[in-house]
C-alpha cells in the first residue's frame, strides 16, 4: 500500500481513539498479508491499563492470522506540525511489540518523511 494512503488511514482512525484522560488521539494503520488493520489508543480509569494504538492494531492483525506485518503507519493527530519528532514516536512497550510481532515492517510516522525499521527504534532488542 502507498505510504501516504496508509498514513491518511491512520490519521482518520485516530479520531476514534478513546482518550478522555489525555485527549491525545493516536491512530495506527498496518498492512498484514494482503489485509489492512487499524487501531486506536484506548484509555482506562486505571491509567496504567491504557492500550496504545500500535498494540491495538497489531492485536487485530494477530487475531485475524493475517500474515506478516509489512508496513505500519502511526499518527498522533493532536501534535502540532512544528512539534519535535519525539512527540509522535511509539512508546517503549510498543517498540517491544513491534520487535516481537512486526520485525520486518517499515514504520511510517506521520509528520516526518523518514521511514524506520524497528532496529532503528529499538536496537539490541530483547528476544527469546
Ligand atoms: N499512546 C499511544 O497510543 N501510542 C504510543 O506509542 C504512545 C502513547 C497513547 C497512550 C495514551 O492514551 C496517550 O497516547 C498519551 O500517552
Amino acid at each position: 500500500m502507498e505510504r501516504e494512503a496508509l498514513l491518511e488511514l491512520a490519521r482518520e482512525t485516530a479520531s476514534n481513539a478513546y482518550c478522555p484522560y489525555s485527549r491525545f488521539h493516536v491512530g495506527t494503520a498496518l498492512v498484514a498479508g494482503d489485509q489492512v488493520f487499524v487501531g486506536v489508543n484506548i484509555e482506562s480509569t486505571s491509567y496504567g491499563l491504557t492500550l496504545c494504538a500500535e498494540r491495538s492494531a497489531i492485536s487485530a492483525a494477530i487475531t485475524a492470522q493475517a500474515g506478516p506485518i509489512t508496513q505500519i503507519a502511526i499518527a498522533c493527530i493532536d501534535v502540532p506540525p512544528q512539534a519535535p519528532l519525539h512527540e509522535r514516536m511509539p512508546c517503549g512497550a510498543c517498540r517491544q511489540w513491534l520487535a516481537d510481532l512486526a520485525p520486518n515492517a517499515t514504520i511510517y510516522i506521520d509528520g516526518t518523511e523518514r521511514d524506520f525499521q524497528i532496529s532503528d527504534l529499538l536496537p539490541f532488542a530483547f528476544s527469546l
